[in-house]
């Protein structure tokens, strides 16, 4: 008995030694795209929009828009959208604008599945990232723009995805769903204050976008939806997201960079992401790299997360014939609750676009420290699993604690074809981590 009572002892005070051990200092997104306030204000109102929930709103939004791309205003525009639920199809975005959702509005996707405009794969995956073709427009999308904020008082984005989830179920979609926000080449973006719901796909995905700012955001999706995952920066740099609430059915957050020989000929990699104060839950992963990566990741700081109910805690996930990178990842300050496995590393994970993928392009795995992990209910602590022609290097793990659902450790460590070194972990870690000789880099790490 006396090793258990030690271990619940230590793990009713661990959370305050977290709390305590440092000043906490409030960093934020901000300093990557500052607030801005529009000097003009129109509403959707303006342009003979009806938020009756019925009336279909496509051609309001877009005189709208196309109002605000043409007669533009000095500082911009806002877009207000007042209380109300207003349906609409699929619309673009443009520059200069703050689309501006009041307290108690709700921008709702109509679910008219056979009008909806279809568009070219993005060519860093070279078709849909579910079927082969062309793929299904994003719900809000913008397209090479600039200055863009999308804000408000907590207003709802609902994309009503249950008729396309039903048919992915069916097996009856022709062309890859569509995603609820995309922003594409675009830069300065903000999205604050809103809820995200229901989307037929991804929520969020900024792709070739540089300073994307998202906080405060709620993405909700049912549990056992396909493929909902939250946030997906993808091919971009200066990514930050925090004091986000995601619950959803896939992963949280995704950082990807393309897919197999389309994401290696393009070449765009995602770097300076940031995921701070994050909480949530998911049936796949909390935060992810992966799998689609083979533009390369690096430079990804994930900091102070809360998670229960999920698959994996973290998830770093690439494949054979990937290609690409994923180098200088640090995560620190999770804490887990009721999680199948606490913390994966993987060299075998997703599916090929096609068979012209370089089945001998090997994705590299190097520096990735997981620092002040503290886990409870947690069915399996975690595995690294290399692969044998390119291992993975420099993996840190310090100051990892995972344990079962009765407080004691079930399952132990699992891993091959990895190096790197492992301080502080229990249970006890695998002995590729704990036989290294200088596990400097890794007590230096912080
Ligand atoms: C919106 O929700 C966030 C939590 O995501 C909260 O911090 C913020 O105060 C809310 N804002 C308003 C205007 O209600
Ligand atoms: C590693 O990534 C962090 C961001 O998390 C960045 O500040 C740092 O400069 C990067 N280090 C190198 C050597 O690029
Ligand atoms: C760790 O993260 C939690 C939120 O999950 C936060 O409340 C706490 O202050 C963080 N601790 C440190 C030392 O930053």
């Amino acid at each position: 008995m006396a090793p258990f009572r030690a271990l619940v002892g230590v793990a009713a005070l661990l959370p305050l030694l977290l709390q305590c051990s440092v000043a906490v200092t409030e960093v934020s997104c901000s300093d990557i795209v500052p607030m801005k306030w529009r000097r003009e204000v129109i509403s959707i109102t303006d342009f003979g929009a009806v938020g009756d929930g019925r009336t279909l709103n496509t051609w309001p939004f877009k005189k709208a828009i196309y109002r605000i791309q043409h007669l533009r205003s000095r500082g911009g525009t806002l877009l207000y959208i007042p209380p109300g639920v207003w349906l609409t199809g699929s619309f673009s975005l443009t520059s200069h604008m703050t689309l501006y959702l009041a307290r108690g509005a709700v921008i709702k996707a109509t679910q008219d599945t056979w009008n909806w405009p279809l568009v070219d794969p993005l060519p860093s995956y070279g078709r849909g990232r579910e079927l082969p073709g062309r793929r299904y427009v994003s719900f809000i999308q913008g397209d090479g723009i600039s200055d863009v904020i999308i804000t408000g008082e907590n207003g709802t984005i609902d994309g009503q995805g249950d008729v396309w989830w039903n048919m992915w179920r069916q097996r009856s979609l022709h062309f890859t769903r569509p995603n609820l926000l995309e922003f594409k080449n675009s830069r300065d973006v903000i999205i604050s204050n809103v809820v995200f719901q229901n989307s037929p796909f991804w929520n969020i995905h900024p792709v070739y976008c540089s300073n994307v700012v998202i906080k405060y955001v709620t993405v909700l999706a049912p549990y056992d939806s396909p493929n909902t995952d939250g946030i997906d920066p993808d091919s971009s740099s200066n990514v930050c997201i925090e004091d986000a609430h995601i619950a959803t059915g896939d992963d949280l957050v995704a950082i990807k960079s393309g897919w197999d020989e389309y994401g290696i000929a393009y070449g765009r990699p995602s770097s300076g992401i940031t995921i701070r104060r994050l909480q949530g839950s998911s049936p796949f992963s909390g935060i992810a790299i992966g799998s689609e990566t083979s533009g390369g990741v690096e430079n990804v700081l994930v900091e102070n997360i809360n998670l229960y109910n999920t698959g994996f805690g973290i998830h770093i996930k690439t494949n054979a014939g990937r290609g690409g990178y994923i180098r200088n990842v640090t995560v620190v300050n999770v804490s887990m609750n009721k999680v199948r496995k606490g913390i994966r590393i993987a060299g075998d994970v997703g599916d090929h676009p096609d068979e012209y993928f370089n089945r001998y392009a090997m994705p590299t795995v190097d520096g990735v420290t997981i620092k002040n992990v503290w886990g409870v209910d947690i069915q399996q602590p975690g595995s690294i699993e290399g692969i044998r022609s390119s291992p993975f290097t420099r993996i840190c793990l310090s100051n990892v604690k995972l344990w079962g659902a009765l407080m004691h450790y079930e399952q132990p460590w699992k891993c091959m074809d990895v190096s790197g070194a492992a301080l502080g972990v229990q249970p006890w870690p695998c002995s590729q981590l704990t036989g290294t000789f200088s596990a400097g880099f890794c007590s230096s790490a912080f």
